[in-house]
């Protein structure tokens, strides 16, 4: 078990955010990552579309003997990772926004939320600000049409830009202090988002998180792999190979693959 991957999937290139931080952290283990970029947006699917794309990726994935699994996409994990969890003998890291470090940490008690509505609307979401930011104004946002923009590797262009500012406008007016990503295709956003923000503003994802919740589960289960080789990463896309290549630019001599899922 031990020398077996870690599989990982988003509806698209995002989650190559996600398999960064994992690289980071965890540099000897195999990594298989399907980007189901056909399907994007997940956002705006119902919950039985995304769990039953949840479940083809998963199974996918554990044909091919994987460990542990990353659900790299927030919409995923908020609407189907309980459903996953029940179906499946596999540990599985979720990731959702992280909007308990932002409640803690906010000084304006005012914290922003940029997120997919299918993220937004999930019972999973709403029970976290429940539990979590009780006396902290939450400024939700769905991020309507960034998704698709990213998935075609235009995150500086004039239409994100437009589209950001008409986002950030109202919680910028309700004066946050922290800007909560809740998507894994939005930490690329982060230089434009930099640039329409007021510069107290810090933003803040859930990647590093996720990283050393993965670290814990496969240290507990005494999975991690041994022998101190540098791991192996493939990618997987079923649409653009190009544009998922893009996002790994800066990551050295990675296998990108074109195959339907
Ligand atoms: N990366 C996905 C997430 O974290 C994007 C969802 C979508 O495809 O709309 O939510």
């Amino acid at each position: 078990m031990n020398n077996c991957p870690i599989g990982m999937f988003d509806s698209g290139v995002g989650g190559t955010s996600i398999w960064k931080e994992v690289r980071k952290l965890l540099p000897n283990e195999d990594t298989i990552f399907l980007a189901d970029s056909k399907n994007a947006p997940y956002g705006e699917k119902s919950e039985a579309e995304i769990r039953s794309l949840s479940v083809k990726n998963t199974e996918l994935l554990l044909g091919w003997q994987c460990k542990l699994i990353i659900v790299a996409c927030n919409t995923a994990t908020t609407n189907v990772i309980d459903y996953l969890r029940k179906t499946y003998d596999v540990p599985f890291i979720g990731i959702e926004p992280a909007i308990k470090p932002a409640a803690l940490k906010s000084t304006s008690k005012t914290v922003g939320i940029l997120a997919t509505q299918g993220t937004l609307s999930s019972s999973l979401f709403h029970s976290t600000a429940e539990n979590y930011a009780a006396g902290i104004q939450i400024i939700e946002q769905e991020g309507t049409g960034l998704v698709p923009l990213i998935e075609l590797g235009k995150v500086d262009s004039e239409e994100t830009r437009t589209l950001l500012k008409r986002y950030l406008t109202p919680m910028i007016a309700a004066n946050i202090d922290y800007l909560v990503l809740g998507c894994t295709h939005y930490p690329y956003l982060v230089p434009v988002l930099k640039s329409l923000l007021p510069q107290q503003v810090k933003i803040i994802d859930s990647g590093a998180a996720v990283a050393r919740q993965t670290k814990a589960v496969l240290e507990k289960n005494h999975v991690l792999k041994e022998d101190g080789k540098k791991g192996n990463s493939v990618f997987y896309t079923n649409a653009n190979l190009h544009t998922l290549k893009g996002f790994l630019r800066d990551s050295g001599t990675i296998e990108v693959t074109r195959l339907d899922f």
